[in-house]
């Protein structure tokens, strides 16, 4: 990871917009709805920016949006990299470190994940209390720069508790009934197998995904605090008799879209400054 790199896209971002985002949203598959609801957008295509990666899969839309929402100011990403497209780790967490270089200190990612714990049901959102990286990698392997963070990072913390009660606290104002959980990061892109789910229901795991695990061990790594959403799409293999699909994925996220859009904007409105 070359750090003028990062330098040379954040001076491009903030040379184009006219506020101070402290708050950074990074959307998932069907949930980039959010973004536009932001006021004054200033909108940035991924392969407008140096050095970015950019994104491949449908459903995503590949640009930041800048801007206000519920009067924070916001820098959202609308679609993210996954792995699973052949990006590496650094490139799928590269926006994280530029979000960091713009001044952010508080990053909300969200994501679409199969369930895996048996008492949620497909439309649920869950607060991701914290993570199991499956992955197999880590974005933060390479030489350390001490200037961005620790070489030996902690990750007890990486979903930070008083965001956790925070959100509870916001579900609850807005009678929305959540889950909360552990997300499992896998590298996709195959859904997995019914043994591959009962294993890692054993391991501790409640929602598994594609996504989420790097940019939040970067953003640890950064000192960011994070907050953790995942949209319940379908459950994961073995649970209900019926094949999974990206369709009924991208179908129930609309369906929950309503909600969520609800809820962030809850947790945006009433989140201490
Ligand atoms: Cl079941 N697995 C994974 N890895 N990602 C998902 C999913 C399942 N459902 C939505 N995203």
């Amino acid at each position: 990871m070359y750090q003028f790199h990062v330098t040379e896209a954040a001076d491009f971002i903030q040379k184009q917009m006219n506020i101070e985002p402290t708050v950074g949203l990074i959307l998932g598959s069907g949930l980039g709805v959010l973004a536009d609801e932001i006021k004054n957008p200033t909108t940035i295509v991924y392969s407008d920016i140096p050095h970015f990666p950019e994104s491949t899969v449908s459903g995503h839309k590949g640009q930041l949006v800048i801007g206000e929402l519920e009067g924070r100011q916001v820098i959202a990403m609308q679609g993210r990299f996954h792995y699973y497209e052949g990006y590496k780790m650094e490139q799928v967490t590269f926006p994280v470190r530029v979000m960091k270089q713009l001044g952010v200190e508080t990053l909300f990612v969200t994501n679409a994940a199969g369930g895996i714990n048996e008492s949620f049901e497909p439309g649920n959102l869950m607060v991701i209390t914290d993570h199991i990286n499956n992955m197999g990698d880590s974005p933060l392997i390479g030489p350390n720069d001490d200037n961005l963070g620790p070489r030996f990072p902690d990750m007890s913390e990486a979903y930070d508790r008083a965001l956790v009660e925070h959100a509870k606290a916001s579900a609850k104002r807005l009678d929305l009934h959540v889950q909360e959980g552990v997300y499992v990061g896998n590298t996709g892109p195959a859904y997995e197998t019914a043994a591959e789910i009962r294993m890692l229901r054993t391991l501790g795991g409640d929602a598994v995904g594609m996504s989420t695990v790097p940019e939040v061990m970067v953003a640890n790594h950064a000192g960011i605090r994070v907050l953790g959403i995942s949209c319940i799409s379908n459950m994961a293999a073995g649970i209900l008799d019926q094949p999974l699909t990206h369709d009924e994925v991208i179908e129930t996220t609309a369906q929950v879209r309503e909600d969520f859009l609800g809820f962030v904007k809850e947790l945006l409105k009433t989140l201490p400054a």
